[in-house]
């Protein structure tokens, strides 16, 4: 979800309206997606990364969380939607933390669309994390180094059982991954437009699919 900023700016507005305005985008790209009956949405709210802004901007993007877990949770859970979070949540502020806890309790028995929200990830850290796992595993006896294959690492990141995703969509004009899903987007067909997130519809949604559903798979195959 890349372009809030220069949204904001391009209209002589502060760069954290372009966050403001970008919770419309996902409120849509949520609509999208259960109209487009997509089982799984990952949504790259937040990277490891992204801690390196001003301090003003990272207190609004929290306070932004917060408020919108709040005020979404009741339309979410109506509209069957499970919510589920990524992430390293021990440096989070306790009310981001609690807000996305209570978000995934009251949603968790819902099997519509899952929701899984990238607050506080980024790929080379839940790698890093996986592998602590392993390592654990093996110390302790429960894994075999031999056992050790692409599932073992799969069952201990932090989207086992969730399939890898079929494609990626980035906003924003920039054509470069920045750290999201490294292990999972092995084979995700990748979508970019410069559309900016806060501009982002749901049939710009929609658009990508069909986009998507034009293209041909073969996983390093050929084609039949
Ligand atoms: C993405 O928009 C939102 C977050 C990272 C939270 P940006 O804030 O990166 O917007 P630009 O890239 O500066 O326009
Ligand atoms: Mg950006």
């Amino acid at each position: 979800m890349d372009g809030n900023g220069r949204w904001a700016v391009q209209r002589g507005l502060a760069r954290v309206d372009g966050h403001r305005k970008g919770a419309d985008a996902v409120r849509e790209t949520i609509a999208g997606a259960i109209a487009c009956e997509v089982r799984y949405l990952t949504l790259y709210a937040f990277s490891t990364e992204n801690w390196k802004r001003p301090r003003s901007e990272i207190e609004v993007l929290m306070s932004l969380m917060v408020r919108h877990v709040h005020s979404e949770m009741e339309a979410l859970a109506e509209q069957n939607v499970r919510v589920t979070f990524i992430g390293e949540r021990a440096q989070l502020p306790s009310e981001v933390s609690e807000g996305m806890e209570m978000l995934e309790d009251r949603t968790s028995s819902n099997d519509g669309l899952q929701v899984i929200v990238g607050l506080n990830y980024s790929g080379r850290s839940e790698l890093a994390w996986a592998f602590r796992q392993l390592l654990r595993d093996a110390i302790e006896g429960r894994i075999d180094p031999s056992d050790l294959d692409e599932s073992a690492l799969d069952q201990r990141l932090m989207t086992a059982g969730v399939p890898d995703p079929d494609l990626v969509i980035r906003t924003g004009g920039e054509h470069r991954i920045s750290n999201f899903l490294l292990w999972q987007i092995a084979y995700s067909e990748l979508y970019f437009t410069s559309i900016l997130w806060p501009d982002f519809t749901r049939q710009d949604f929609q658009n990508a699919i069909a986009a998507y559903t034009c293209r041909r798979r073969r996983f390093g195959g050929i084609d039949a």
